[in-house]
């Protein structure tokens, strides 16, 4: 078949996979190949047990795959004979050197440049999917032109907003698109082309573009302003422990201003996930190295905060259970770091989890989706842990359960029989504001929500 356009991502990941399926599935006269350089990773994406689990992920590649989506390992060949080539590898991090635990890790996306600058053959347009520091479009189109053999290489930044969970819903329906470019002819011209694409389903007026530096910061910056709203709700439920107000009472009234708005207001155990911390360190990173410490020492307030309410809950359960968590029994409702996801990347469950077991808890691990993903994040933690499907069966035996995952399931359990089954004085420390408190503790239980008062029977 003559497709109108060849598509190629390379990088078949959490935005790789359902970004390119989703082209895939909304533009059927385009070919779309997802390479990566992991070969299990592309025989899952052609099984039906797909590397990730994201609600209605599976349908939608089922019906594009192998009708004009494609996922294999062949880069090189991916690379010559696609148009539009998609970056979408990963950024984590850096863990060595300078900028370690700070700056992105930009290793996997310079290989993929300089891979792409080695294999064409012809004019491609170059679009930095991945969340990359400001600038590095420049180093991207460097290292493409180095060769100085007359192909043309257009670069674009085009972030990605999709959320781990509803990532089918965001990509169906985006709140927005942002694609930034050059303003040279030839790269407005590449714009228009990836407009073209995304305009078979999303409406013209939510594809935005702008400059490309613009670009690459806002994606920094957006995620910045997410989880400084969340430890901001983070940083008023301690205060709340302390003066008998209760957190959701105060975020319904804040969020009901249509200035501040109602979303990102939920209290938790912290915010997790693969980016949130990744790319806030990395915008300080940037601030730091442009000499702007006071900027830099701001937003580095939000991953601080988010640490402190990791540690607050713990010492929490600490202090409520007597001082010693030795030899104690306790449940983790939860470990995916959101709920409708498997994954459990930064999930502050693992720094959780990792805590109890220094202070010497035996822990039950109950999730969903994410208990393979969880007993990797805790290979290298000492202690007992056991890892049960059912949340009956976790809970039971248990002096303590603590809910780390907003899961629709939890709030819906049958809690007297969880109570029957467990140690006495059995305790709930709800990480996620999700439970019925009052009812827990009419049942029998010790409860300690986040940023309201705790009932307990002591
Ligand atoms: P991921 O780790 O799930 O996937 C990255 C993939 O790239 C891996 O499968 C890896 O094997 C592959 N890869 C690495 N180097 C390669 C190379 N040289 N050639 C071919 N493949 C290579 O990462 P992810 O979560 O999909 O994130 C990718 C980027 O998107 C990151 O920059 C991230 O910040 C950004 N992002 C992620 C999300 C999210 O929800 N996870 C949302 C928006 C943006
Ligand atoms: C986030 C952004 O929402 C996406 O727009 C962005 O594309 C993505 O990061 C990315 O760049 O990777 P994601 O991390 O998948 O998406 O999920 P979120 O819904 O943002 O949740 C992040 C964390 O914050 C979770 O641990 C969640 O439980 C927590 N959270 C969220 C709260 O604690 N309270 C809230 O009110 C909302």
């Amino acid at each position: 078949m003559n497709f109108k356009k060849t598509i190629l991502c390379i990088g078949a990941g959490y935005v790789g996979g359902p970004t390119m399926a989703m082209i895939a599935y909304k533009c059927p006269q385009y070919k779309v190949t997802v390479v990566d350089i992991n070969p299990e990773r592309i025989a899952q994406w052609n099984s039906d047990d797909l590397p990730i689990y994201e609600p209605d992920l599976g349908e939608i590649v089922k019906t594009a795959r192998g009708r004009n989506l494609f996922f294999n390992t062949d880069i090189e060949k991916g690379i010559k004979e696609s148009e539009i080539i998609f970056v979408s590898v990963n950024t984590p991090t850096k863990t060595y050197g300078t900028g370690a635990g700070m700056a992105a890790d930009l290793q996997y996306w310079e290989k993929t440049a300089r891979q792409i600058r080695d294999c064409a053959d012809s004019h491609k347009i170059v679009v930095e999917k991945s969340t990359l520091p400001v600038k590095t479009a420049l180093a991207m189109e460097r290292i493409l032109t180095s060769m100085n053999n007359g192909i043309r290489f257009d670069v674009l930044s085009n972030p990605e907003f999709l959320a781990e969970g509803t990532a089918i819903k965001d990509l169906e329906d985006p709140g927005r698109v942002l694609i930034g470019s050059r303003e040279t002819p030839d790269c407005l011209k590449a714009r228009d082309a990836l407009v073209e694409i995304y305009a078979n389903w999303v409406p013209k007026e939510r594809i935005i573009t702008s400059n490309i530096w613009s670009s690459e910061l806002s994606k920094l910056v957006s995620n910045a302003f997410l989880a400084q709203r969340i430890s901001s709700i983070n940083s008023i439920s301690a205060l709340c422990e302390k003066t008998d107000a209760n957190i959701i009472e105060v975020s319904r009234a804040v969020g009901m201003d249509s200035r501040v708005g109602n979303k990102f207001l939920n209290t938790s155990v912290g915010f997790g996930g693969s980016c949130f911390k990744k790319d806030i360190l990395n915008l300080v990173y940037i601030c730091r190295s442009q000499g702007l410490d006071e900027v830099a020492d701001y937003w580095e307030g939000v991953v601080k905060i988010n640490d402190y309410q990791k540690e607050r809950f713990i010492l929490n359960m600490l202090s409520a259970m007597f001082n010693t968590l030795a030899g104690k029994r306790i449940c983790l409702f939860g470990f995916a770091f959101k709920a409708n996801t498997g994954d459990t990347r930064e999930s502050p469950a693992i720094s959780i989890a990792g805590r109890l077991a220094e202070e010497k808890a035996d822990l039950i691990i109950t999730d969903p989706q994410a208990l393979k993903n969880a007993m990797i994040a805790l290979s290298d933690v000492n202690g007992e842990i056991d890892y049960v499907k059912d949340p009956y069966d976790a809970a039971a035996g248990c002096d303590a359960i603590a809910v780390m995952t907003e899961w629709d399931i939890y709030a819906g359990l049958d809690f007297e029989k969880i109570y029957k089954s467990m140690t006495k004085p059995a305790f709930v420390f709800d990480g996620r504001n999700i439970l019925d408190h009052e009812k827990l503790f009419e049942i029998g239980f010790n409860v300690y929500p986040i940023g309201k008062p705790a009932l307990t029977h002591f």
